[in-house]
């Protein structure tokens, strides 16, 4: 830091340095914040489409089994079988590693740029979404790796037979089996409320920033994240009802 030599303070060699780096760590901010909505707007395209997946179960065995097949071969013979699968696989790896370190950095920068902490917490926009975000994401971490063990390789399943997924998802939510269904059902809350504020937050970073496009964004995300937790939701609950069995 360049301090002028009458005592009095930095110089403007001292505050220019200090305004720019100031500047830079601003800039990698938003940088951050595209990384976030980035990475975000990857895992919601893929929650809607296996939204769209799991609703065939309504058509029945042979079409949702036919689905999960078909799964495998996308891309063939382009590509070799399974090698779609196994580039998704790796492309949402990735965008779940990159959410999660920028939220970190993001977070930890926040706390720097105020170490004390308000005696009363101000309210944060998006009220219980915004609080909720990293718990919420946490728990949709821990069901991720419980799902794949339990529907993608089938190792916690009781029924477990890869070949016929339809089976696996009945067995699933068997009424005895009320706890995995709850753990479902808290799970899809989970990423229903994550959803809510993290759609509302990319649209702002993504430039609806004037009172009216905050309004349209609150509005977009609400009913996006209503669907998917509908959508979800209604296999475990057709399972229960007997309307698919
Ligand atoms: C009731 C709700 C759900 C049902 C019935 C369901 C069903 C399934 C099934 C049957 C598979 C295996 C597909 C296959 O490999 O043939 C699967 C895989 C998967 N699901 Fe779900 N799912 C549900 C909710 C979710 C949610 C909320 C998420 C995200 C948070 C999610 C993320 C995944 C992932 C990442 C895979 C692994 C895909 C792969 O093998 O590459 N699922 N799901």
């Amino acid at each position: 830091m360049h301090w002028t030599n009458d005592g009095g303070g930095p110089s403007v060699v001292g505050m220019a340095v200090l305004t720019a780096s100031r500047k830079r760590a601003r800039t990698s901010s938003v940088g951050l914040k595209m990384l976030m909505a980035g990475s975000g707007i990857l895992l919601v395209l893929f929650l809607f489409a296996h939204m769209a997946g799991n609703l065939k179960i309504f058509v029945g065995s042979a079409a949702f089994d036919h689905y999960a097949h078909w799964l495998r071969d996308i891309g063939t013979p382009l590509l070799p079988r399974t090698w779609y699968l196994w580039l998704q696989r790796t492309a949402l790896t990735a965008a779940v590693l990159v959410h999660i370190v920028a939220a970190t950095i993001l977070a930890r920068r926040a706390r720097t740029a105020r170490p004390v902490r308000y005696a009363h917490r101000p309210k944060v926009q998006g009220g219980y979404a915004a609080r909720t975000m990293r718990w919420g994401g946490v728990i949709i971490v821990l069901f991720a790796v419980f799902h794949i063990l339990d529907l993608s390789t089938g190792t916690v399943n009781p029924v477990g037979d890869q070949a016929h997924p339809y089976g696996n998802v009945v067995a699933d939510f068997a009424p005895s089996r009320w706890y995995v269904t709850l753990f479902y059902a808290l799970a899809i809350l989970a990423v229903g409320v994550h959803l809510r504020h993290g759609i509302f937050s990319a649209a702002r970073t993504l430039g609806q920033q004037s009172p009216r496009g905050a309004r349209r964004a609150r509005a977009a995300a609400l009913v996006l994240s209503s669907v998917l937790v509908a959508g979800y939701l209604s296999v475990p609950a057709a399972v229960l009802l007997g309307l698919v069995k």
